[in-house]
């Protein structure tokens, strides 16, 4: 069927500003929003630039603003939008558009490397084991399934009021390793993040839940952030994990 594509565009050589350039292709009910994106950029406009790599909702690369929502584009179909044929095709807010649907994700990765996103083990042999059993597992579950599309943090309403806030993604995964059984850093975790521009910047809006494409309940895990900054205040024996 014939789909008419909207698709934003700038480059930063010729462009002052941001314009929209229309697209009509041919796609089947079933294509993917990437594939409709792959066939403009193969059949008819090798200018436009996006990110992707792997097409199957695993690496993080093609979040993108369609019809008004934050969306992988490689997760959704055509079928997917009550919108008919018609589909209006953005970059990420929140970030700086470096060319067309790619945007600078630099601040992104900059605040996942300032939580310590890796496990700190206080000098443990590195030839040992860290053995972790199912229930312990099963408590930062949810936040492996991330896989750092950025998605939350761009819906997030604070992250855009307030450049410094970590936002969802970042605290996301400083919950994966507060709670992580084998982290021995919780409590200067928890230090680092008890300020407005860390946890307590959330709002619990749950828009980074509601747009996140794994289905991770991110409002529910800094939550539980809270409440365990909470109870360290009140004293170190009053440290229960969930
Ligand atoms: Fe993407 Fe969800 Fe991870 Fe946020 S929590 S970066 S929306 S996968
Ligand atoms: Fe990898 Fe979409 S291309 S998640």
């Amino acid at each position: 069927m014939k789909c008419s594509f909207t698709v934003y565009r700038f480059d930063p050589a010729v462009d002052k500003k941001g314009r929209y350039q229309e697209y009509t292709l041919e796609a089947e009910r079933t294509d993917k929003i990437l594939d409709c994106l792959n066939k403009i950029r193969w059949e008819q406009d090798p200018t436009l630039a996006y990110r992707f790599s792997c097409a199957h909702g695993i690496c993080g690369s093609d979040a993108m603003v369609i019809n008004g929502r934050i969306e992988l584009a490689c997760q959704k179909l055509v079928k997917d939008f009550k919108t008919g044929n018609n589909f209006v095709i953005e970059p990420l807010p929140l970030f700086s558009v470096i060319k067309d649907l790619i945007v600078d994700m630099n601040p992104f990765f900059a605040k996942h490397r300032h939580i310590r996103p890796y496990l700190i083990t206080a000098g443990k042999a590195l030839a040992e084991e860290f053995l972790q059993d199912a229930a312990q597992q099963a408590v930062i579950e949810p936040a492996l399934r991330c896989i750092l599309c950025a998605s939350c943090t761009a819906a997030c309403p604070i992250n855009r009021a307030n450049g410094e806030y970590l936002g969802p993604a970042a605290l996301l995964r400083a919950f994966r390793y507060i709670f992580d059984s084998r982290d021995a850093a919780t409590d200067s975790r928890l230090v680092q993040i008890d300020s407005p521009e860390g946890v307590w910047g959330c709002k619990s809006m749950r828009w980074c839940t509601d747009v996140c494409p794994k289905g991770i309940p991110v409002t529910k895990c800094l939550g539980q952030i809270k409440r365990l900054v909470k109870q360290r205040a009140q004293g170190p024996s009053r440290e229960p994990r969930p």
